[in-house]
């Protein structure tokens, strides 16, 4: 393990930082799975979504694919800025980029992300494919990058928030989420929202439980992240990852073990954190869903459900919302 001296963590992410040592002050300890995405975690997440475990790409590549002429309809033909909060590579969103640029539709493809690394290269892939695509990318936290987008007033907006990322919040924290969002958006304006339904739990734990390790790296990487640029002392070796499934809440987790009481120092925090033998530190949730919960959640947060589409075994769903 490499550590990095004082002297040289003189550019550190102070937000990082103060959720790191929010996270870690916390008994249970919890770190923010909004930081896994660095170049490695983006290339391992990429990993993750090439698994066969992981069935939510497939599903959902499968359902934006086959049902992308539905979805536009549902949308409507008229211009809209297409603004995707948490892009990623945008793998299954290309899908639909294709289709509506086959369809001539005009819009912009606004992709936000807190990841600088996964937007360049989503930027130049979309280049080196249509060139004539306007793409106009925003760096940062979702509700920074929508409130700016507000201001802007542009066209009419349609939301992407594809992945199940919104599976990553509690269900209060989803409805906080979803009710903001709300009030940033306009009547007419519409969000197409994917949820990984409830299933058989054996699915979904081996989903991110793979035999290869790679969701297990992807979350330990987390430790890199923070030795690497906050100066931690995390032996990696020392922490193993879990993962649960509650079929009851629907609550798919991921923990970071602690092998034995150790002391781990992080500089740029400059403080200690005492582990205990066998403590696990809370970093993902992935919440799966009913039909039943999304469209309450859909009406609480103040959106009219317009069009349900599913993937041929029901595992997945990709909701159309409107704001009235
Ligand atoms: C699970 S990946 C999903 C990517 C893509 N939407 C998909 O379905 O394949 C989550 C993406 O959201 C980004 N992200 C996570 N939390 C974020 C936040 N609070 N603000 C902006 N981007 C965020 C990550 O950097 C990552 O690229």
């Amino acid at each position: 393990m490499s550590f990095i001296s004082t002297s040289d963590l003189v550019k550190f992410d102070q937000n990082f930082a103060t959720d790191v040592e929010a996270g870690l002050s916390l008994d249970p300890k919890k770190l923010s799975s909004k930081y896994f995405y660095d170049k490695k975690g983006d290339e391992l997440f990429q990993a993750i979504m090439r698994m066969p475990e992981y069935y939510l790409t497939d599903c959902e590549y499968s359902i934006l694919n086959r049902q992308k002429a539905d979805i536009l309809e549902a949308i409507g033909p008229s211009g809209f800025e297409l603004i995707e909060l948490g892009a990623g590579d945008g793998y299954k969103t290309k899908v639909l980029l294709e289709h509506f640029l086959s369809r001539e539709v005009p819009f912009v493809y606004r992709p936000v992300d807190i990841s600088q690394n996964v937007l360049e290269v989503l930027r130049n892939d979309l280049k080196n494919r249509w060139p004539d695509l306007a793409v106009r990318p925003l760096k940062g936290d979702y509700f920074a990058m929508l409130e700016r987008l507000q201001s802007e007033q542009g066209q009419r907006k349609v939301v992407l928030f594809l992945g199940a990322n919104i599976g990553n919040y509690t269900r209060q924290e989803a409805l906080r989420f979803l009710e903001n969002l709300h009030k940033q958006l306009d009547p007419g304006d519409q969000l197409l929202i994917g949820f990984d339904l409830k299933k058989d739990p054996s699915v979904i734990l081996n989903a991110y439980n793979d035999p290869a390790g790679i969701t297990a790296a992807f979350n330990l990487n987390l430790l890199t992240r923070i030795n690497r640029e906050l100066g931690g002392h995390f032996d990696l070796e020392e922490f193993s990852h879990w993962e649960t499934y509650q079929p009851i809440t629907g609550e798919a987790k991921s923990y970071l073990i602690s092998r034995k009481e150790q002391e781990v120092e992080i500089e740029a925090i400059g403080k200690t954190f005492h582990f205990g033998a066998w403590e696990a530190i809370d970093v993902e949730l992935s919440l799966k869903y009913s039909p039943f919960e999304i469209e309450a959640l859909a009406r609480a947060a103040g959106f009219q459900v317009v069009e349900h589409f599913y993937d041929d075994r029901s595992y997945f769903l990709d909701s159309l919302w409107e704001v009235k």
